[in-house]
């Protein structure tokens, strides 16, 4: 019988599930080390030069500049292409909303590009429909850790002048014909954020060949002031800058979880493939490709789309995957749901008329010309409603775990009859009230 109606949950043991990110040797080695030294801050401390160097070595590129955030990263990149106000930058409609919201903080207009159904990355093929004589750049997503079609997208961009920039916030380490994601376009920007494959467990890194756009990210990172080897040019700023530098603990754990990114990311995959292969020919299942030739998935996520229709069943594919995640809760099997809506979707978008809090000062200009109806983008509005996702195969996580979990979905899956009945609420953000 289902845990959910009373009988044994397929994984008891909760121990079975390691911390994320764990916290190893290395991890308590660096930190120590930072507190031994008194140097906790700045950016020219030598744990975030290091990590600033080794990852511009590791990703191919000639700069990286350290800073607070993903988001941090994603803002400095756009400054650093120059974009501005009234300026459009071309983002996908399905991502994290700071994907877009990184392009209100520089006053520019996202316009929103549907998404390919079976990756989940923006779909070259719409991209050219939605330039104006207003675009400036496009920033892609590697989405949960697929590169991108980055040798379409970089045509496209040399062909009407636009900068590219890669949002690799879920993409570490990952490979595109060779060459590490962040490397392949004028500016990649990288989160740390504890959830990530390289956790600082806060952070952002910006990697670029271009001397421009890192004087200018540099700059911004430090209140728009210059500075050299840790030294102040001159006291004045000649730009717009913030506060967006790191400090010394966070370089340091993410050194530390940098060492293990690679004997990790060959256990994540391999738990990915395991719990994909286990589950792939279900019926009502589709899976993002495991492999497509000249690129490589980190899967930073697993995400699993499920079809009511093909299963016969009497509710929607959004409906039917609230069931099926609390049914697989009851097993032990932690699945949830990412975005329930795609970013057109968000209010923010939505009160283009509106005049409250929150209201971003640059979208007035967008209202007479932009539609931000969620329609208008299908693939994205059909996967943020049939999606359900895990990141159960992150190490230390094992191969056992996995099969766990094939356990648990297979048993869910002989009883979707009763799982799609059971009696759960939506309201309108999409919050399940079980029972
Ligand atoms: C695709 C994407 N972009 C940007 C970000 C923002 O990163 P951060 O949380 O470090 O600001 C994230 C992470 O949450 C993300 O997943």
């Amino acid at each position: 019988m289902l845990a959910i109606f009373g009988g044994n949950p397929v994984i008891a043991n909760k121990e079975l599930h390691g911390h994320y990110p764990p916290i190893g040797i290395s991890e308590r080695q660096r930190i120590s080390a930072v507190l031994d030294s008194g140097i906790l801050w700045g950016p020219w401390a030598p744990m975030t030069r290091e990590l600033e160097q080794k990852w511009a070595e590791r990703t191919g590129v000639s700069h990286c500049a350290a800073l607070n955030s993903g988001t941090a990263a994603l803002h400095c990149a756009l400054a650093g292409c120059g974009v501005k106000v009234g300026d459009e930058v071309i983002v996908p409609a399905y991502s994290f909303i700071a994907t877009a919201s990184a392009v209100l903080m520089v006053g520019a207009i996202p316009i929103f590009v549907d998404i390919q159904p079976e990756t989940g990355n923006i779909n070259p093929d719409l991209v050219e429909a939605a330039i104006t004589d207003k675009t400036k750049a496009i920033v892609t997503v590697h989405l949960h850790g697929l590169p991108a079609d980055m040798e379409q997208l970089r045509a496209i961009a040399q062909r009407h002048q636009l900068y590219l920039i890669e949002d690799c916030a879920q993409a570490h380490g990952a490979i595109y014909q060779g060459k590490a994601v962040g490397s392949l376009s004028d500016v990649g920007a990288f989160s740390l954020n504890a959830t990530k494959v390289l956790a600082g467990p806060e952070g952002g890194l910006l990697t670029t060949n271009s001397d421009a756009i890192f004087n200018r990210a540099a700059k911004m990172r430090v209140f728009g002031t210059e500075w050299h080897e840790g030294k102040q040019i001159v006291r004045d700023a000649d730009s717009l800058g913030y506060n967006y530098r790191t400090n010394e603990l966070m370089a340091a754990f993410a050194l530390a979880r940098l060492e293990s990114l690679d004997s990790e990311q060959e256990i994540r995959i391999s738990n990915a493939q395991h719990l994909i292969n286990g589950i792939k020919d279900l019926p009502g299942v589709s899976v993002p490709p495991l492999q497509v030739e000249d690129r490589n998935h980190i899967f930073q996520m697993i995400r699993v789309r499920v079809n009511a229709k093909i299963l016969g069943l009497k509710l929607s594919s959004e409906e039917l995957r609230e069931r099926i995640v609390f049914a697989l809760a009851a097993e032990g099997a932690n699945w949830w749901i990412w975005e329930r809506k795609p970013l057109p979707a968000y209010s923010i978008f939505q009160s283009l008329n509106a005049d409250g809090d929150g209201y971003p000062w640059c979208l007035p200009q967008a209202r007479k010309n932009i539609s931000y109806h969620p329609g208008n983008y299908p693939v994205s509005l059909a996967t943020s409603r049939d999606s359900i996702f895990t990141t159960a195969h992150f190490p230390p996580n094992t191969a056992n775990l996995m099969e766990l979990y094939v356990e648990a979905f297979h048993k869910v899956w002989a009883n979707l009859d009763a799982v799609s009945k059971l009696p759960i609420l939506l309201n309108e953000n999409g919050i399940q009230k079980p029972f």
